[in-house]
């Protein structure tokens, strides 16, 4: 069977959302599922001093950290990340900074990995941070599996081709329905990482 880690962080919860819907998918597509969280590296005081982060961080504490090993683990792999100055959290590029010994080995290689990112503005970068992840990841030599416009779901959620992204208001409520967009991606991740399976890593 498939094996499929959905690597996420989030403060407010939009990108747990996002891993969510996308486990739901790849479990549909048959596929094994592991939701990781990337560690948090932000003060306890910064995390206390906002209510919506504070909330999150009690409702995803049994949520397992991810850890290089679940990358060799997945034979595809979903980010999903805010985007922070239109680039990747540093709780993410931290995590992703740790996976130089398994790179090395080639042990990333011919992975299938995709990714997802929320902005509080509807041009606020989220582009940019899905391209920042996937920079690593060819590094890696892993298959990114951009969603194009391999379906119409994608106009609804905003037509972002480079991976499914989300506008979050000042309420933290996302503002697009982006739900069946994210479902999509994590099916196709799943079904490419199924016809790579015959390449050796
Ligand atoms: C340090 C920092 C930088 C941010 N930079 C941007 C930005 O460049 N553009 C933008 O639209 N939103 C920006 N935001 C808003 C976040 O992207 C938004 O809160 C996030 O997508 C919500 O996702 P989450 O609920 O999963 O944490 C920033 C937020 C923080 C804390």
């Amino acid at each position: 069977m498939v094996k499929t880690a959905i690597v996420y962080y989030s403060s407010g919860g939009t990108n747990y959302q996002l891993a969510k819907w996308a486990a739901e998918a790849a479990k549909e597509a048959g596929s094994e599922v592991r939701i990781l969280k990337a560690a948090e590296t932000a003060p306890q005081a910064a995390i206390e001093s906002n209510p919506a982060w504070k909330a999150n961080v009690e409702a995803t504490k049994d949520v397992p950290e991810v850890k290089p090993e679940d990358l060799e683990w997945a034979d595809a792999i979903i980010f999903s990340v805010p985007t922070r100055f239109g680039n990747m959290p540093g709780q993410m590029k931290n995590f992703l900074d740790t996976t130089g010994g398994l790179w090395a080995k080639g042990k990333l290689a011919n992975k299938a990995v995709s990714a997802m990112s929320s902005a509080q503005n509807p041009h606020g970068g989220q582009e940019a941070t899905i391209l920042s992840l996937y920079t690593t990841m060819y590094h890696w030599g892993a298959i990114v599996v951009a969603p194009g416009y391999t379906d119409p779901v994608t106009f609804g959620a905003g037509g972002n081709p480079y991976g499914t992204s989300v506008t979050v208001g000042q309420d933290g409520k996302m503002i697009e329905d982006v739900q069946a967009a994210v479902k999509h991606q994590a099916k196709r991740t799943v079904q490419v990482a199924k016809a790579l399976a015959h390449l050796e890593a």
